[in-house]
């Protein structure tokens, strides 16, 4: 265990001595904790982090003045399409990633160590579940998606094949996310294939460049931001791991999009055709302001420009057809080659950017009082995920229809957009479409038919409450063997038991 000596020492090399000015008048369990963690904090790391964040903070607010005029779209020639262009193109991609997942060359990779401010729960928000008749989580979703794609892939090639789970948490999600899983049997996924680690902490700071305590015995600390992927990944020695079961292709997604589809053979398969070390899924952007990044060119380079960093009069240039100029939407699913990620994290990590947040972060002052800001107070530094697109040799997008694979849930109901009402609507919606279009014919409660409504405004439920499992089906694939020419009763949940009493028997 540290000595408070050997901390001091080290704290009064980084300008942060401060933090232990209560650590005389604390129980021992409470002080050998602070010192614990606070020998966890490199005195050199610590000194730069902390003139970093106050130095950032000082500039002035907003992206630099010119960023506008360095904006470039996507040249056409690296974006692939999943709802325009050639059918045979894309059953030659989708081809190519059934492949790579048959050959157990494809992982899945988990964003989860956001604290999930808006949407204002005090667990992971992969627990969240949306009020689906099913009363399915996010992270169950996504595991039976996981399983239907094995499962997809295994008989296109007669063969069995895994696509393992990584998952990035952090100090607030890492535990809860564990017992949940364990609770939930691994949602009868393999644990040996389902593998959780953790992403770093960092300090939040004033405006003087002192890093702040929330507690007497505790300091304030924020996760590194999901660019603390690659720190993460080299701590943790995932990359070996990966190696070690033959993985070569990562499709890395964040947690809250409840239409995210697991490893992707559509879009792996693109990538993996087109030679792509870095791939990035978007969707054209609903309006203007629209919380997403833009997938663009900056400088020729390709890049993210996050929406908090895009000035509102670029968000609104047009180009001559009338669309958003810059209307390539982030929705957080990329696809890196494992020499990709490798790469990274041997040469270009140190020099990713670090994006400044300014936040109310609680602490207490000189007497010792907790206090809750009314202004913020804190500078958080964070890295992004998509910030090492600009050293990809070979980076290509892909654009994919929003209705069939966006729909995050960022907010609590009180928010207009991005909400559990709307979430679960996107998937229902979605659901009752795929039935309709394999040929079934919804009756209400009384068993009167209903009308069919191939289109939906997105703005109201759909006409039949429809949920299909993701076990039963990952893209709307195989419905016409149980619901062709039949009429079923909504609400209709279609798992894997009603599955089995639906499928035709073999004469
Ligand atoms: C993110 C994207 C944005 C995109 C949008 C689409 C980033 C930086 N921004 O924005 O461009 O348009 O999603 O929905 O990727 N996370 C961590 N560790 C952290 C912080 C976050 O793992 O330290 C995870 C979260 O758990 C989540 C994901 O990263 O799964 C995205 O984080 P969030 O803060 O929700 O990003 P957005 O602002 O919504």
């Amino acid at each position: 265990m540290a000595s408070e000596q050997d901390v001091r020492a080290g704290l009064r090399r980084a300008g942060q001595e401060h933090l232990l000015r209560f650590c005389a008048e604390l129980a021992p369990g409470a002080r050998a904790a602070l010192l614990a963690e606070l020998a966890e904090l490199e005195p050199e790391a610590l000194r730069e982090h902390c003139q970093r964040a106050a130095a950032a903070s000082a500039r002035a607010p907003g992206p630099p003045p010119d960023l506008g005029t360095r904006l470039r779209p996507l040249p056409p020639g690296c974006v692939g399409s999943a709802i325009r262009g050639d059918p045979a193109a894309r059953r030659r991609w989708e081809d190519e990633g059934f492949r790579q997942i048959a050959l157990n060359k494809v992982a899945v990779l988990l964003l989860a160590g956001g604290q999930g401010t808006r949407l204002g729960v005090t667990y992971p928000k992969g627990m969240y579940q949306v009020g689906l008749p099913s009363q399915k989580t996010l992270y169950q979703l996504q595991a039976e998606r996981i399983r239907r794609v094995e499962q997809l892939a295994g008989e296109r090639h007669g063969t069995r094949c895994t696509v393992p789970w990584y998952i990035m948490t952090s100090e607030f999600t890492l535990a809860p996310t564990a017992e949940f899983f364990k609770k939930q049997g691994f949602f009868r996924l393999d644990p040996a294939n389902v593998v959780m680690f953790e992403q770093r902490m960092l300090p939040a700071v004033d405006f003087s460049g002192q890093a702040i305590l929330e507690r007497k015995d505790k300091v304030a600390m924020a996760p590194d931001g999901n660019g603390g992927l690659y720190r993460a990944l080299e701590d943790h020695q995932i990359l070996q791991d990966m190696a070690r079961r033959g993985v070569e292709f990562v499709h890395v997604y964040c947690v809250d999009n409840i239409l995210v589809r697991l490893a992707d053979p559509l879009f792996v398969g693109f990538c993996v055709l087109q030679g792509a070390d870095c791939g990035a899924k978007v969707v054209a952007k609903a309006y203007p302001e629209e919380p997403v990044g833009v997938v663009c060119q900056v400088d020729g380079v390709p890049q993210v420009v996050e929406y908090s960093e895009l000035s509102p009069e670029t968000a609104q240039l047009r180009a001559p057809d009338g669309s958003l100029l810059y209307s390539a939407g982030n929705i957080c699913n990329h696809f890196f080659t494992r020499d990709f990620l490798h790469a990274v994290i041997r040469e270009f990590e140190p020099s990713l950017q670090q994006h400044v947040a300014i936040k109310k972060v609680p602490f207490v002052d000189d007497a010792g009082n907790l206090v809750k800001p009314l202004k913020p107070n804190g500078i958080k530094l964070e890295k992004f995920v998509f910030d090492v697109f600009p050293f990809a040799k070979n980076f290509v997008a892909f654009e994919v229809g929003r209705e069939e694979e966006f729909s995050p849930l960022k907010n609590s109901d009180s928010a207009a957009r991005d909400n559990p009402v709307t979430t679960r609507r996107a998937l229902l919606s979605q659901h009752y479409l795929w039935a309709l279009r394999a040929g079934a014919r919804f009756l209400d409660t009384h068993g009167t038919l209903l009308p069919a409504e191939p289109e939906l405004s997105g703005s109201e439920d759909p006409p039949a409450c429809c949920e299909i499992s993701p076990l039963v089906s990952y893209s709307g694939e195989g419905l016409e063997e149980y619901l062709r020419d039949r009429e079923v009763k909504a609400p209709l949940i279609l798992d894997e038991a009603l599955a089995q009493v639906l499928r035709p028997q073999d004469s």
